[in-house]
């Protein structure tokens, strides 16, 4: 059979199939989000070159805040001591002034995407902490303050808390001490002093780790520091963290007087697979989801911002990390299936889920 619309039947039945999708897409998330509340998504180079159009396009008619999912970590934007590269990072940013969008910046200081030669000293030793204090107030100052007054916030430091909630080992640690943390705020605030400042981590539903969070920031706070928000990444699975966990995180985070975005939500669906295992069990959707997986993710997107829209007062934005499941970092060379678009471009019966709990939420209240 001939499929690329062969026969009038074919031609009907694609018209019926496309058609209630782009109905449903004329619906824009950031349209329906509670009033002051944020709806962002991490968007790739690809996107913020204005190459994928089609990307683009939802993007621009969806959300109103962007994250940049990697140009703007330290590798990225600062790849040898003496060389700093700004082509791409300077579109990302006009994109979001483009749009009139909320810009956010990803990430001063993680021990992760961030080049080695920064924390080596002269003859091959590690940098001792005036170096790596000089560097990263150099990094920081640098970045920070060429998007001064368009980039609206800032993640300045990134996964700095360990499972057990001690601070996380890490070279920025071993080269400067403890304090390193604070540095970085301190750093950010003087370069722009406009800008807000975020701590971001993930695993917040843990008890322990969540404990290391919120002494974190209390002792930030105690020196005076600027923080205006606590990221909590929401990465993600069907049944875990529950709903419940996930409303005890927020209320604990939200004790230390700052609200709470999710920036990097997405739902894993696949298992933790072993290196090697059996494909059928590490790959299980490799030719497409069942209905039911795409049912309970719905159902898992509609139980989340139902948390979101009772707790308006305590979040600040909902960003997701990616927006189709083409997109998402999730794939690593499998089929995953974690974010509202699917690899078509087409939104997802999730989705229409989240637009239906924030329509109702808006009814009830506006
Ligand atoms: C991920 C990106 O999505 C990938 O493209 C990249 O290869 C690795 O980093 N926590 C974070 C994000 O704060 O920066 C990470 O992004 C995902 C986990």
């Amino acid at each position: 059979m001939n499929r690329r619309f062969g026969t009038g039947l074919t031609i009907a039945a694609a018209v019926v199939a496309v058609a209630p999708m782009t109905a449903r897409q004329s619906v824009a998330l950031k349209d329906l989000m509670p009033r002051g509340m944020a709806i962002g998504v991490a968007i790739n180079q690809r996107q913020s070159d204005g190459v994928d159009t089609v990307a683009a396009d939802i993007i621009t008619k969806q959300f109103n805040q962007i994250t940049p999912e990697n140009l703007l970590k330290f590798q990225s934007v600062h790849p040898a001591a003496d060389r700093y590269v700004f082509e791409a990072q300077d579109r990302y940013v006009q994109f979001g002034v483009d749009r009139k969008m909320l810009i956010v910046g990803h990430t001063l200081v993680w021990h992760q995407q961030t080049t080695t030669w920064v924390f080596q000293g002269a003859d091959g030793t590690p940098a001792d902490r005036e170096t790596l204090l000089a560097r990263m107030r150099d990094h920081i100052h640098t970045v920070v303050g060429r998007y001064k007054g368009k980039i609206h916030g800032w993640d300045v430091v990134n996964e700095a808390i360990d499972e057990d909630g001690s601070l996380r080992k890490t070279p920025w640690r071993d080269g400067i001490g403890d304090d390193y943390v604070a540095k970085a705020f301190e750093f950010a605030r003087e370069a722009d002093p406009g800008a807000e400042l975020y701590y971001n981590d993930y695993n917040l539903e843990k008890p322990a780790k969540r404990a290391g969070v919120v002494r974190l920031v209390k002792d930030l706070l105690a020196r005076g520091l600027r923080v205006d928000g606590i990221g909590n990444q929401a990465h993600w699975r069907l049944e875990t963290p529950t709903i419940d966990e996930i409303e005890q995180a927020l209320a604990e985070l939200n004790s230390t007087g700052l609200k709470v975005m999710y920036t990097e939500l997405d739902i894993n669906l696949l298992p933790q697979a072993a290196r090697g295992a059996d494909p059928s069990v590490a790959n299980p959707y490799a030719t497409g989801l069942p209905d039911e997986k795409q049912q309970q993710l719905a159902k898992r997107y509609a139980d989340i911002f139902g948390v979101v829209v009772k707790h308006r007062d305590r979040v600040s934005r909902v960003t997701f990390w990616g927006l189709s499941d083409a997109d998402s970092w999730l794939n690593r060379g499998r089929m995953n299936y974690p974010l509202l678009w699917d690899r078509q471009r087409q939104p997802k019966p999730a989705f229409e889920a989240v637009a239906d709990v924030l329509k109702r939420a808006s009814a009830g209240v506006r």
